[in-house]
């Protein structure tokens, strides 16, 4: 079958007009190929300066990582009669959110220098098991998912808050951090848990499940990311604006079954933090002239003891060690 792969090109060394553009490429290949493939045989046949990178073919080594259509994934586990449109084009780029080298190959030393931000090593406390450190299976069972990452930087390349935050620790790397918080063998969670809530980290993350959607091996790093947001209030790091923020909403919503805008702010914020509040006064105007102030006077909403129930018993599952994630 022949298809046109349109990649997005870029050469350091051209002059500086010249060094990013789209080309064509329209090539013969097998039904079952993919998009990894493809391009290896643009390569080999056609032009031996297109850069990419790749080492197992076998969406094993997390390399192949780019953007296909718009969304990042694996080259190798991208079948071409999938991702073709009705003109049997697919558009080929570099991953988002890192420095593009050359063509689809991306720096990832500020991916790996956040991995090594969330210390994603063991750090046993106590005193040393005599011969192996055995978990118990039922321990580790729930790490499996996330003992899957390989490092392919696709969560990274899509997620919507690195895109205006570049502070932000990302998907990844906070995948990693759960992985460790949540080992029994680990001793330091608490310090961990610390490292993790400060700016930049957990409560960054505005849940948009970019990254659950794109990584190709289900790791789900947002879901980590909530967990990790749980233990961290369980171990009673509750002081941040993104903890208040959670706790207020969750009280909102189980007193009224509905948000009352107002009041998170204010209980995200703190009553006094004038500084703070007076800032949003223009926002709240700019609300006010579209008509989008929310009422002061917030009643619960019909059917609100059916909410309260809800939230009882999950309090009550929580309470008989059946976490809600
Ligand atoms: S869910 Fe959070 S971590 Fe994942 S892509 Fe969206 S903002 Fe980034
Ligand atoms: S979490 Fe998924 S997308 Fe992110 S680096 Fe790991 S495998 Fe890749
Ligand atoms: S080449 Fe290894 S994951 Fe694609």
């Amino acid at each position: 079958m022949q298809i046109t792969l349109r990649v997005k090109r870029y050469d350091p060394e051209a002059a500086e007009d010249r060094r990013s553009w789209t080309q064509d490429y329209k090539v013969d290949v097998p039904e079952d190929s993919t998009v990894l493939d493809s391009l290896i045989q643009v390569r080999e046949y056609v032009d031996d300066s297109l850069s990419l990178r790749c080492s197992c073919r076998g969406a094993i080594c997390g390399s192949c990582a780019m953007r296909v259509n718009g969304h990042a994934a694996l080259g190798c586990k991208s079948k071409v009669q999938k991702v073709l449109d009705k003109d049997n084009v697919i558009a080929v780029e570099p991953m988002g959110n890192q420095p593009v080298i050359k063509d689809l190959v991306v720096d990832m030393a500020v991916f790996w220098s956040k991995v090594r931000q969330v210390q994603p090593w063991l750090q046993p406390q106590g005193p040393e098991p005599e011969g192996e450190y055995v978990a118990p299976n039922e321990a580790m069972q729930h790490l499996v998912g996330v003992m899957g990452c390989i490092m392919c930087g696709a969560c990274v390349s899509d997620c919507t808050v690195l895109e205006v935050d570049k502070n932000f620790i990302g998907p990844a790397a906070l995948a990693k951090a759960y992985r460790f918080v949540a080992d029994p063998r680990d001793g330091t969670s608490k310090d961990r848990l610390a490292l993790y809530d400060r700016s930049g980290g957990i409560w960054d993350c505005t849940r948009c499940f970019e990254c659950v959607q794109v990584c190709p091996k289900g790791v789900a790093p947002m879901d980590r990311i909530m967990a990790l947001r749980d233990r961290a209030i369980e171990s009673g790091f509750t002081s941040t604006y993104g903890a208040r923020h959670a706790e207020a909403f969750a009280d909102s919503v189980e007193h009224s079954g509905t948000l009352n805008e107002t009041a998170l702010v204010v209980k995200t914020y703190g009553m006094f933090n004038f500084p703070k509040l007076l800032g949003l006064i223009p926002l709240a105007m700019r609300a006010g002239m579209k008509r989008k102030v929310p009422p002061l006077m917030h009643k619960p909403v019909e059917g609100v003891s059916h909410i309260r129930q809800m939230f009882r018993k999950a309090a009550d599952r929580e309470k008989a060690g059946h976490p809600q994630r």
